[in-house]
């Protein structure tokens, strides 16, 4: 009966799937089953590592590559992103964006005729210093991004350019004084020509010509301009200016 009891219920544990694991207790594996068996969990577990693996290499590579942009970024579009403190203005970025070819050669053409010292605002890689310099001014960039101002260094002291002719100050050009530059150029950003407008006015001799790519002036009335579009460039007198603002009517 016990006998019997105990058969029965092997019996019913093998054809019922709810007493699979009562079955497995009573009766040993068949030893070629467990080998596949063990055979294919091993495999499985090889699988699912690799594709671990592989996941982890795509996460990997994904952080490396934006890392790599936000480290770009940071480096050289971050620094002109700072907004001065004391200027309450709107929008006052200005990405790393250099000249091309045209917009220098407009620059170049809206400076014929001048002569001596030169402010470069935001200069960048040097390009607009160094094609002022080959026309003889005394060019001075102001570069607020330390990598741009010691690439523009080295490629000065490449080319044997003593200071006098052409030198880069890593600074805020808002906080610096602008008033011994007699000629001013400037590609910045719209958001922040009206405010300049007001800082140069403050500074500039009466005698000093700004020069403005892409962007112009508002509220200046320009000299001259030279090209079109995206290479259009400005020229403006101070004295003109000064002229224009003083027979405006106060209101
Ligand atoms: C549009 S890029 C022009 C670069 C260069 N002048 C050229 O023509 O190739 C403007 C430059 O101004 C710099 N900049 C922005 N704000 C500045 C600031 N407050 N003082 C100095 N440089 C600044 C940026 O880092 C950037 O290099």
């Amino acid at each position: 009966m016990g006998v019997e009891s105990a058969g029965d219920g092997i019996n019913a544990g093998c054809n019922d799937a709810r007493y699979g694991r009562q079955r497995r207790s009573l009766s040993p594996p068949h030893p070629s089953t467990s080998a596949r068996e063990t055979v294919s969990a091993a495999g499985r577990q090889q699988g699912a590592a690799e594709s671990a693996k592989e996941k982890s290499l795509v996460i990997a590579a994904s952080g490396a590559l934006l890392g790599g942009v936000y480290g770009l970024w940071t480096l050289f579009a971050l620094p002109g992103l700072k907004i001065p403190t004391h200027l309450k203005v709107g929008l006052k970025k200005v990405p790393y964006l250099p000249s091309s070819g045209k917009q220098t050669q407009n620059i170049l053409t809206l400076l014929q005729g001048r002569a001596g010292s030169l402010a470069d605002l935001g200069s960048g890689d040097g390009r607009l210093v160094f094609a002022a310099t080959a026309k003889g001014f005394q060019c001075t960039g102001f570069e607020i991004n330390s990598i741009l101002t010691g690439y523009a260094r080295g490629k000065a002291r490449w080319k044997g350019l003593p200071s006098s002719s052409a030198s880069f100050i890593n600074k805020d050009f808002w906080k610096s004084d602008l008033s011994k530059y007699n000629n001013v150029t400037v590609f910045l950003a719209p958001g922040v020509m009206e405010v300049l407008g007001r800082k140069l006015e403050k500074e500039l001799p009466d005698e000093a010509r700004v020069i403005a790519c892409r962007f112009p002036i508002p509220d200046w009335t320009p000299t001259a301009t030279e090209g079109k579009g995206l290479d259009q460039t400005w020229a403006y007198d101070m004295n003109l200016i000064r002229k224009i603002q003083h027979k405006q009517p106060e209101d």
